[in-house]
């Protein structure tokens, strides 16, 4: 099968290795992609917001599978224009995608299907907004209804925050992300990821994960793209995966399904586990990022099957086959970042790494002459398997200790909340 991949992260690097490793494979081609995803892909100049391009593209590429990484693509309907040309491609219409385009959206379908979640407002214009926030207090959570690439959320611990977060959003700060809010309920708890597979109308469970967001050691400093991940999360139990199933993720493809808008493609859900139970933060359609990477070292599952038996409607009868070891991934990301920071540094001492148990999966990076730099804020993810969350670390820091970058940073402590839980089941 000849695929065209999507997107330019250390997710979409790892699911080029993921999906070079299946038999089926015969050519993969890559769009815009990284120095990393060119050694396992043909890079191509295209314009993947050009939807025209990627169809006579894939046509005269003879293309089978559009792999589509990054959500963008997904908001703003690639699937559908290249469904409507006769290629298959992985991940969610438009209209499901908007699961993970719209905070009210994804309210409302809370709503019909009765799934816990964060009580909430929601309001498009600052007065009403204002007198919500006076009436309900502080900490509250202040959401930008649109994506804002992960800049759009508030928590706010005081009512002066909420309120400067509220006018933000009406003064245009996030654009047309902005031009409705959500104000919701702070939830209490520790917070995991679950990944979910669907072809619209079954949902295939896959891993669990929890990631890092703040910039600097301890969970302090400004929010990022995610600064490392882990997989399984040891928070959420198999009790808990399957209140989750049940209670989460069932209706909400059910409800998809019957509004005429299956969705198909990945399904993450962000969730909080409160003293009442799992309840939903956020819908993501995509897979995550660094999560995906911890999530395909564990995978011994051929992924192009899975991602197949999700386009072509066979989950129902589908399996993923997980190492029980634990993976984790610390991004290394340009000093600076994610304030400015600087471009084309170079990288050395990543020429001998890479094995089943140990990947360095390539974010902003590009070649020059052989050399590898920086080319972008989060730019290496050295990812580990072990047989447990330390253990994965030790083996991740390692590799690190190992990498010449003396442009780049990482934190030291990915991983520090299941190391902690590991301690304390062993002790
Ligand atoms: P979101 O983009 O909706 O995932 O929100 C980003 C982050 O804000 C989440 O990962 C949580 O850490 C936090 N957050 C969002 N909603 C809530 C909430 N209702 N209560 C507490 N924290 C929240
Ligand atoms: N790591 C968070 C995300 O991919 O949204």
């Amino acid at each position: 099968m000849k695929l065209l991949l999507i997107g330019s992260g250390g997710r979409e690097h790892s699911l080029a290795w993921a999906l070079a490793k299946s038999p089926k494979l015969t050519k993969l081609f890559a769009a815009p992609g990284n120095a990393g995803i060119a050694d396992l892909a043909d890079i191509v100049q295209l314009d993947v917001t050009d939807h025209k391009a990627v169809v006579d593209f894939c046509k005269s590429h003879a293309v089978d599978l559009v792999v589509i990484g990054p959500e963008a693509p997904l908001v703003a309907g690639l699937v559908d224009d290249l469904e409507a040309a006769g290629i298959k491609s992985f991940g969610p219409t438009k209209a499901a995608a908007q699961l993970e385009g719209s905070k009210a959206f994804t309210k409302g379908v809370c709503d019909e299907a009765s799934i816990p979640t964060a009580a909430y407002g929601r309001f498009t214009n600052r007065e009403d907004a204002l007198a919500y926030l006076r009436e309900k207090g502080a900490p509250i959570v202040v959401k930008a209804d649109g994506l804002a690439a992960g800049k759009g959320v508030v928590v706010a611990m005081t009512p002066a925050e909420a309120e400067d977060a509220v006018k933000a959003c009406f003064d245009g700060s996030f654009g047309d992300a902005g031009a409705e809010v959500v104000i919701e309920e702070f939830l209490e708890g520790e917070e995991a990821s679950f990944f979910v597979l669907s072809d619209g109308v079954n949902a295939l469970p896959l891993a669990t994960a929890q990631d890092h967001k703040r910039a600097l050691d301890g969970d302090q400093g400004p929010n990022t793209g995610g600064m490392g991940a882990y997989s399984p999360a040891p928070v959420m139990t198999q009790d808990l995966v399957d209140r989750v199933m049940a209670e989460i993720v069932t209706p909400t493809i059910g409800t998809l399904a019957a509004r005429g808008t299956p969705f198909k493609g990945v399904l993450y859900a962000g969730l909080m586990i409160t003293g009442d139970g799992p309840k939903l933060i956020e819908y993501n359609t995509r897979f995550g990022d660094p999560e995906c990477q911890v999530l395909v070292m564990r995978l011994k599952s051929d992924l192009l099957d899975l991602l197949l038996d999700s386009v072509e409607g066979r989950l129902a009868s589908a399996r993923a086959e997980w190492h029980d070891d634990a993976a984790l991934c610390v991004v290394m990301a340009a000093n600076g970042y994610p304030a400015a920071y600087k471009k084309g540094t170079e990288i050395r001492g990543l020429e001998q790494m890479g094995s089943d148990s140990l990947q360095v999966f390539h974010a902003g990076t590009k070649r020059d002459n052989g050399s590898l730099l920086a080319n972008g804020g989060r730019v290496l993810n050295v990812t580990a398997l072990g047989n447990s969350v330390a253990d994965a670390k030790a083996q991740a820091y390692d590799a690190i200790g190992n990498i010449d970058w003396p442009d780049g940073y990482c934190r030291s402590d990915i991983g520090w909340r299941a190391i902690a839980r590991e301690a304390k089941e062993q002790a």
